[in-house]
């Protein structure tokens, strides 16, 4: 069974005053989840203002990045531990804002999904090829690359405590979604490189579709088989459009 997840990845953005409204008005609207995560990700300055706000409430919170190691001498990077000590549960890892503005490469990304896990917190893997590679028919080669190299540094079974998010390049940020039919293509392609493995693990792995989910094409994308869920960026900062996206991720059958 696989529960269907809602994320709101808030990026660089937010005040201490649009964090109370924001999550205040998700308090007041989501009482009671059902069948159905929801979590935020704010940015690392936000957390313990989120943490005040959400503790007793059916809503989860996670962090949009993490460093290597549990502690030490990494001047402005945050620890698996800290994140931990805040009530995170969830933790984004090589979001493409990360791959291709902070140069992360391959083995980094692969270092801190395991790092996630080492310290109880769960990674939401991100992949997605960028505008150029799909145009050269690569989109399938990157993803399963940036998939091995995980599976190769953490080992298959580590993804029975991760959640991967398909998010085209190309998508994020720029309004263009993909259409439900392209993306579930990639979430089946992703689907069956682990079921070619581990039917069990396959059938359980959620994979979220990312890139310009919106309050009025999320149902679409959602009723698609193999899409559990959305990580949502610009429309996650938008309160109302937001807790719409909850919805309509609540109107998924759950998959047996
Ligand atoms: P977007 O971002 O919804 O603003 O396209 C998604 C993401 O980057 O996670």
């Amino acid at each position: 069974m696989r529960k269907p997840m809602v994320a709101g990845n808030w990026k660089m953005n937010g005040t201490r005053s649009s964090v109370i409204t924001l999550v205040d008005f998700l308090k007041q609207h989501i009482k009671k989840t059902i069948n159905i995560d929801v979590v935020v990700l704010p940015s690392f300055i936000h957390i313990s203002q989120v943490e005040a706000l959400l503790v007793g409430t059916p809503i989860s919170w996670g962090a949009q990045n993490l460093y290597i190691g549990s502690q030490g001498a990494f001047t402005g990077e945050v620890a698996g531990p800290m994140l931990r000590d805040y009530g995170c549960k969830y933790v984004l890892v090589g979001h493409s804002e990360r791959r291709l503005v902070l140069n992360e490469n391959l083995q980094l990304v692969a270092t801190k999904f395991k790092t996630a896990l080492e310290f109880g917190l769960q990674p939401i893997l991100c992949v997605g090829e960028t505008l150029a590679e799909r145009q050269k028919g690569q989109t399938e080669r990157v993803i399963q690359q940036q998939l091995q190299s995980v599976i190769d540094f953490a080992g298959l079974e580590s993804f029975r405590h991760a959640i991967i998010a398909y998010e085209p390049v190309w998508a994020i940020g720029t309004g263009q979604t993909a259409t439900p039919q392209q993306a579930q293509d990639v979430h089946q392609f992703i689907r069956q490189l682990f079921s070619k493995q581990d039917t069990n693990l396959s059938n359980l792995l959620r994979i979220l579709y990312g890139g310009s989910v919106k309050a009025d094409n999320a149902a679409s994308l959602f009723a698609m088989p193999d899409i559990d869920g959305g990580l949502v960026g610009g429309a996650s900062l938008e309160a109302k459009g937001f807790l719409d996206i909850v919805k309509a991720a609540e109107q998924k059958k759950v998959e047996a």
